[in-house]
């Protein structure tokens, strides 16, 4: 599979930058930057024009709850600390985002989100769609984006590049965070550093396998639900990024499903991707 070999090398560069490992370089051209506003964090992603990644940085956030941002103050504050840093790393400034919110969304939370990125001082593209973002990293045009993270398990299913259908259920990595701090006896922060040292995951992931299971029987009915046959299956999101998760999963499902590597980076770098490139000059503008 070419797209997802791609995929890795590319978000391989995004784990790298984002941990620290590897250093951004100084920039002077275009940049595209994609901020992901998710339950448990908030990622910013600068690629170039060639969709190559120049920086990514996280911050830890509660700040959205079932796909709703629930503290505005906060998620305004740890965006503009993002920017802010991405500018001083890469030594130029920032001057237009784009944002994502999940599938379905209702209300006005895509006013908030473009809100947040505004008033971190940068200029909003545009807003799209989660598992859109997740499907152009991806490089597919028909399939299933299963997309776990902290509070749900979503699915959205594409046909000739759109989405077509898409559910959502809230069991997500918070759930599995309960169960296995509840399993031990710690409290849930604990629980979460334990579920998240990868040194640690023979221990822990057969603790967690009912949640998994769960996981996937919702997205089970969700392919019933459906009711057409699905070509492939990726599965995306933080909570998936153990080694024995997609196995897991596919056994339940009864069928092969595709994961990326860094699943927690899939949607940020889409994002990023999407977004319209931002020109450096006298008139610095989103082009
Ligand atoms: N290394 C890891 N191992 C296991 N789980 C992880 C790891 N890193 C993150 N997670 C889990 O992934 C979840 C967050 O995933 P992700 O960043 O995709 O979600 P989000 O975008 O913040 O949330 P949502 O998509 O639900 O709004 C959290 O529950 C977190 O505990
Ligand atoms: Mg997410």
């Amino acid at each position: 599979m070419e797209n997802i070999i791609t995929a890795n090398q590319t978000l391989a560069r995004v784990n790298a930058l984002a941990n620290g490992n590897e250093q951004s370089l100084k920039q002077t051209s275009i940049t595209k930057v994609g901020v992901d506003l998710g339950t448990s964090s908030i990622v910013l992603v600068v690629v170039d024009e060639d969709d190559q990644p120049l920086f990514a940085a996280f911050e830890n956030a509660n700040v959205v709850r079932d796909g709703l941002v629930v503290n505005y103050i906060e998620a305004l504050q740890k965006t503009t600390k993002l920017k802010k840093l991405a500018e001083s790393t890469l030594g130029i400034p920032l001057t237009c985002a784009s944002g994502a919110i999940p599938p379905g969304t209702i209300g006005n939370n895509k006013k908030v989100v473009g809100n947040i990125i505004e008033g971190s001082g940068m200029e909003l593209v545009s807003i799209v769609d989660e598992p859109t973002a997740a499907a152009t990293v991806l490089n597919i045009q028909e399939g299933a984006v299963i997309d776990i993270g902290g509070g749900t398990t979503g699915i959205s299913i594409f046909k000739d590049g759109e989405v077509v259908f898409s559910a959502d259920e809230a069991t997500g990595g918070t759930q599995m965070t309960l169960v296995l701090s509840g399993y031990l006896g710690v409290p849930t922060e604990e629980g979460e550093q334990i579920k998240r040292d990868k040194s640690k995951q023979e221990e822990t992931f057969p603790i967690l396998i009912p949640v998994v299971e769960k996981m996937a029987s919702i997205v089970t009915s969700f392919l019933t639900a459906y009711g057409k046959p699905v070509q492939h299956i990726y599965l995306v999101g933080g909570a998936t990024d153990f080694p024995q998760f997609a196995s897991t999963f596919s056994k339940i499902l009864g069928r092969p499903v595709i994961q990326p590597d860094f699943p927690q980076f899939v949607t940020p770098l889409g994002i990023a991707m999407i977004s319209k490139q931002e020109e450096l000059g006298a008139e610095r503008r989103c082009i």
